[in-house]
């Protein structure tokens, strides 16, 4: 059992979880997740590291409730536990003195980006920040990101909150500037997000990075519930990312995975509002 030891709201749906997980904490690196799971017999949920405390031997997960199982995460307050939590899995970030990065974060990969834009500016690199969100309300972790960004670059969709529109009209501006455009682009958030973020940097051969969040169960590379394709091959996110070459990524093939059980997660949500009002 693991104790939950606080659980705040940032944004709508949005929860900042801290969780006691000794060993996970003292061994985790930047781009690692665990698997959660609230109760015996509940789903198994990727969530990424978003930080970790190894003195105090907790982890911090940002968690967006936006199905059944994320809900019941959500719901269980300090002093509470979590049955499960198994880590850390995935490969950890690979980290270079580029010079000159780009972070993208949109949503809830503003939270997945933390740890990312944290490692790479401890080695050394000048990280300009771009976070994105449908408004000013959704907008997550601006000051913490700012204490190791070189600059936090901000957009809505709505314009409440910085420049009206997307992430990409801020690196469109970054890459036509030789004296900003950065040598390598990390972006984390909603596929069409990744994707687009690919398209803008593969003319000019950017290194540009995204982390893939398939279906994952067992998160060992044994159920191959995560597969994606990357270069025309097969992988299995958990084990052999999540994060890939986004030039190389089958965007539409990710899609398609991820819509797969959208009926049946509907009908789960339905289910779970009927027994609890
Ligand atoms: C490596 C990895 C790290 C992740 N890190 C985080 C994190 O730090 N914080 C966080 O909030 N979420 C994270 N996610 C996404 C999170 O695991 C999913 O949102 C969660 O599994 C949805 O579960 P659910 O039962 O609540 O929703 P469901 O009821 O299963 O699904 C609700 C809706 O979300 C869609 N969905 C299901 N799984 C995913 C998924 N993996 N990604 C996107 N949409 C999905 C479904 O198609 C459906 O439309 C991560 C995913 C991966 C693979
Ligand atoms: S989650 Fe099962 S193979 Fe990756």
């Amino acid at each position: 059992m693991f104790e939950v030891v606080s659980n705040d709201v940032l944004a709508p749906s949005l929860h900042r979880m801290v969780v006691r997980a000794p060993r996970v904490a003292a061994s985790r690196k930047p781009g690692q997740f665990v698997i959660v799971r609230s109760a015996p017999g509940e789903e198994r949920i990727p969530l990424t590291i978003g930080d970790a405390d190894n003195a105090a031997g907790t982890i911090t997960l940002f968690i967006q409730a936006i199905g059944a199982s994320t809900r019941t995460i959500v719901a269980i307050p300090a002093g509470g536990f979590l049955r499960d939590v198994a880590g850390p899995l995935g490969l950890p970030t690979h980290i270079e003195a580029w010079g000159r990065v780009a972070c993208i974060g949109g949503g809830v990969g503003t939270a997945v980006l933390y740890p990312l834009a944290k490692a790479l500016a401890a080695a050394g690199n000048d990280v300009t920040t771009i976070i994105g969100g449908r408004a000013e309300s959704y907008i997550i972790l601006k000051d913490e990101l700012s204490a190791f960004s070189k600059e936090v670059l901000v957009t809505t969709e709505d314009g409440s909150m910085g420049r009206k529109g997307f992430v990409t009209a801020e690196l469109a501006d970054l890459m036509a500037n030789p004296d900003t455009c950065p040598k390598a682009v990390f972006a984390i958030g909603p596929v069409p997000m990744m994707r687009a973020v690919a398209e803008l940097t593969r003319p000019l051969g950017i290194t540009t990075v995204v982390s893939l969040n398939p279906i994952m169960i067992d998160g060992t590379g044994m159920c191959g519930g995560c597969r994606v394709l990357v270069g025309g091959e097969p992988k299995f996110a958990c084990v052999d990312g999540p994060e890939f070459d986004a030039h190389e990524v089958d965007f539409e093939n990710l899609f398609d995975r991820l819509s797969t059980y959208r009926g049946h997660e509907a009908a789960d949500c339905k289910l779970n509002r009927q027994v609890q009002p």
